[in-house]
């Protein structure tokens, strides 16, 4: 496993892969992996034959009050992880090599981003959408892997790819949860004992809704508010948001009759975590 600092660097070791034929997937991260980010790997080592993860902490997508700072940075124990997982590539490129001093040029989703996290965090989706698509230039993967956890980003991925012409696949991979049902994310390590065990109200808020619409519940208000209610019965809860959308345009529905997506942001303490579900609506 080779880890590069330098853009050119990176792009000499694709051009042998490239040159050697290879099928090239890619897994753009922030770091602090964890099994979630690991079931991305584990996807791309069975398509590709070759592998590149990047690890970098975009400033780009942190709004001024967020945790960019505090974001865990665990490189030494990341490279390990990826080691035993036979990864051939980390690029691990330094704030300077991706946003040099004159940087101006930023690359926007205008429809998907608008929404759900999109209200929430405002310029967070451009961030990522300019990072995402400068790691497709300088990687050019034939196929990406991102984690459904983060719907909304990996719709709006899907799209940028699409609408840019990158040549890139994007693929979208199941969530990953600990065996109690919390969702893995890298700010799962913020939570102290007591906020841990509240933030299973998540996942629990999730399954209520699935199972309400699998019965044959079509209000999406009514759903809503019983998670809300549900939700707010843990001390350390404040909502950000609760929605239930279409899962392919990410708007708003009323009365449930296609596929959705039911999406949730919640503060557990200070802690900001999201969570989803895709359901189908019960067919009659
Ligand atoms: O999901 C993430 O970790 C980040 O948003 C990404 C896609 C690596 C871009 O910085």
């Amino acid at each position: 496993m080779k880890v590069v600092k330098d853009i050119s660097e990176a792009r000499a070791e694709i051009k042998k892969a490239r040159t050697a034929g290879k099928i090239v997937g890619f897994i753009p991260t922030m770091g602090a992996l964890h099994a979630g980010h690991i079931s991305l790997v584990e996807a791309a080592k069975k398509q590709c034959d070759f592998v590149a993860v990047s690890i970098f902490v975009n400033p780009a997508q942190f709004g001024p009050d967020e945790d960019f700072k505090k974001y865990p940075r665990v490189f030494k124990s990341d490279e390990k992880l990826l080691q035993k997982e036979k990864v051939d590539l980390i690029f691990y490129p330094s704030a300077s090599q991706m946003y040099p001093d004159n940087f101006s040029t930023y690359v926007e989703e205008a429809l998907l981003s608008k929404p759900l996290c999109g209200l929430s965090r405002p310029g967070h989706f451009r961030g990522v959408c300019t990072i995402v698509a400068k790691l497709f230039n300088i990687i050019t993967p034939d196929i990406a892997y991102f984690g459904q956890k983060d719907y909304q980003q990996a719709m709006i991925i899907k799209r940028m790819a699409e609408d840019l012409n990158f040549s890139t696949i994007v693929k979208i991979c199941p969530i990953v949860r600990e065996s109690d049902g919390l969702a893995m994310s890298s700010r799962n390590v913020y939570l102290n004992p007591a906020e841990r065990k509240d933030a299973l109200v998540l996942a629990e808020a999730l399954k209520l809704a699935e199972k309400s619409i699998k019965e044959g519940q079509t209000d999406a208000v009514k759903i809503i508010e019983e998670m809300y209610g549900f939700i707010l019965s843990k001390k350390t809860a404040r909502i950000d948001y609760v929605e239930i959308v279409d899962a392919k345009t990410l708007q708003e529905v009323e009365e449930i009759k296609q596929k959705v997506l039911i999406a949730l942001a919640v503060y557990i303490g200070k802690t900001r975590l999201i969570d989803n579900v895709v359901v189908h609506a019960k067919s009659n």
